[in-house]
């Protein structure tokens, strides 16, 4: 079945790129992403994975723990690495799950029969530190993911956790932010001692308040 936001995310055992992992486990109370490839040695994958890990430390700074997922064998993800690493000026730093069994794939419901009933499409779980599901993204083989976006969710995740203000379209960090629906103007004015500014009664910015 479709996993939802608000999920658990699936807890499993799996062999990596960097050893044996009980997910909950290693994720203990950071936040995660967990993306999957369609296969090893495809163009548009090895591009992804060597961006993010050279962008490894922006999810470090947001305390995310960040993991790929293929269905090809260990021996295969090892010889993909040093390719990687050779053509897309990185070296790995994160694990890369081995599911030949498809069992971690089926239980996030990566595969999609209709397009290809073997191999995962490109799925993004964001999980929070409670081991909920936060953000589902679905993409296709042929359309490499946008990293920058993704870290950009993830800044409005964390800040929307804490604090009851929603970002806007195109929201970046240090923008102004909405006040949640749910606060009256009173609390708002107590709430966002920068201000608060009404341009409708639902529409309502607040500076950021965490900066
Ligand atoms: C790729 O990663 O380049 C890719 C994988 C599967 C289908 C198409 C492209």
């Amino acid at each position: 079945m479709a996993l939802r936001l608000g999920d658990l995310a699936p807890d499993f055992t799996a062999s990596t790129t960097e050893g044996t992992i009980d997910f909950h486990q290693w994720l203990g109370d950071s936040w995660g992403v967990l993306f999957s490839h369609p296969a090893d040695y495809t163009p548009v994958c090895t591009t992804e994975l060597g961006t993010v890990a050279r962008i490894k430390s922006e999810f470090e700074k947001r305390k995310v723990k960040v993991i790929a997922i293929s269905v090809d064998p260990l021996n295969s993800h090892q010889g993909w690495i040093k390719d990687i690493n050779e053509t897309q000026r990185c070296s790995m730093n994160f694990p890369i799950i081995a599911d030949e069994s498809r069992r971690v794939a089926t239980a996030y419901d990566m595969i999609h029969p209709n397009v290809d009933d073997r191999a995962t499409v490109r799925s993004v779980f964001v999980i929070g530190p409670d081991k909920r599901i936060k953000l589902t993204l679905t993409y296709p083989a042929s359309t490499g993911r946008n990293f920058a976006e993704i870290l950009r969710v993830i800044d409005s995740l964390q800040l929307t956790a804490n604090h009851k203000v929603a970002t806007p379209a195109d929201w970046r960090q240090g923008e102004d932010c909405i006040v949640s629906p749910s606060v009256s103007d009173a609390d708002a004015q107590k709430l966002f001692p920068k201000g608060v500014r009404r341009v409708k009664p639902y529409l309502r910015y607040t500076p950021q308040p965490n900066m």
